[in-house]
């Protein structure tokens, strides 16, 4: 009895490393198919016969984004849409660009963990854990400091500066997905009812309805 338990828990671990990512490759590459017709979990691959050195590369990491935006920021993402060489393989990329005062809402990623590093400018950045502690780690990072944020939690990135800032992500899944907190839940479509988030911001409707029009 207790030695299945105990192989129950070595067995619940091994499956929640796997699940921690992306799938670990069965072959060198898969490179994505972006025409398959075939639905699997990311993209079926593109004949091996056929790949080649600019499937596994993109360019853009050295221009600078548009931050003329509401936020003052811009994310230049190289995940499997721009690089299909990283179908399968459980990484990508990003460049976040920040004008003055800029910001990256609070937001999560449901398939990734994301490591930044700052290239130019002072980036101030946070995150929040689960209920019931919901304790908030947030700090000030400078040009090459390097900040991890984990899987799935609500984070955000701001430009503390009246420079323009630059940051590098990596993030550990080819397709992280971004859930914007306030879009998901003020810009819904169709709308959840105001009622509802209402009581759970605790504000009137008139307050909720105000919020939902920006988005
Ligand atoms: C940046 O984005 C704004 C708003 O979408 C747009 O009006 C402007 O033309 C863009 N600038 C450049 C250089 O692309």
């Amino acid at each position: 009895m207790a030695h299945s338990l105990g192989m129950f828990v070595v067995l619940a671990l091994a499956f929640a490393m796997v699940w921690a990512t992306d799938h670990s490759p069965l072959q060198d590459f898969c490179v994505a198919d972006m025409s398959g017709q075939v639905l699997v979990n990311g993209f079926t691959c593109k004949n091996p016969k056929w790949v080649q050195a600019s499937d596994f590369y993109f360019s853009g990491m050295h221009t600078k984004g548009n931050t003329s935006n509401v936020l003052g920021s811009s994310v230049t993402p190289a995940f499997v849409f721009q690089i299909p060489g990283l179908n399968t393989l459980g990484i990508s990329l990003a460049r976040l660009d920040f004008a003055p005062w800029g910001v990256i809402p609070p937001h999560t990623h449901p398939r990734a963990t994301e490591i930044l590093t700052v290239l130019e400018g002072q980036i101030e950045v946070g995150f929040v854990t689960s209920n019931p502690e919901n304790r908030h780690f947030s700090k000030v990072l400078n040009k090459g400091d390097v900040f991890v944020f984990p899987v799935n939690l609500v984070h955000y990135q701001r430009n503390v500066g009246n420079t323009y800032a630059v940051a590098i992500v990596a993030l550990s899944s080819q397709n992280p997905g971004v859930i914007p907190i306030a879009n998901a839940v003020f810009g819904s479509n169709p709308d959840i009812s105001t009622d509802i988030l209402a009581k759970a911001f605790q504000v009137s409707d008139n307050v909720i309805n105000g919020i939902q029009l920006k988005f």
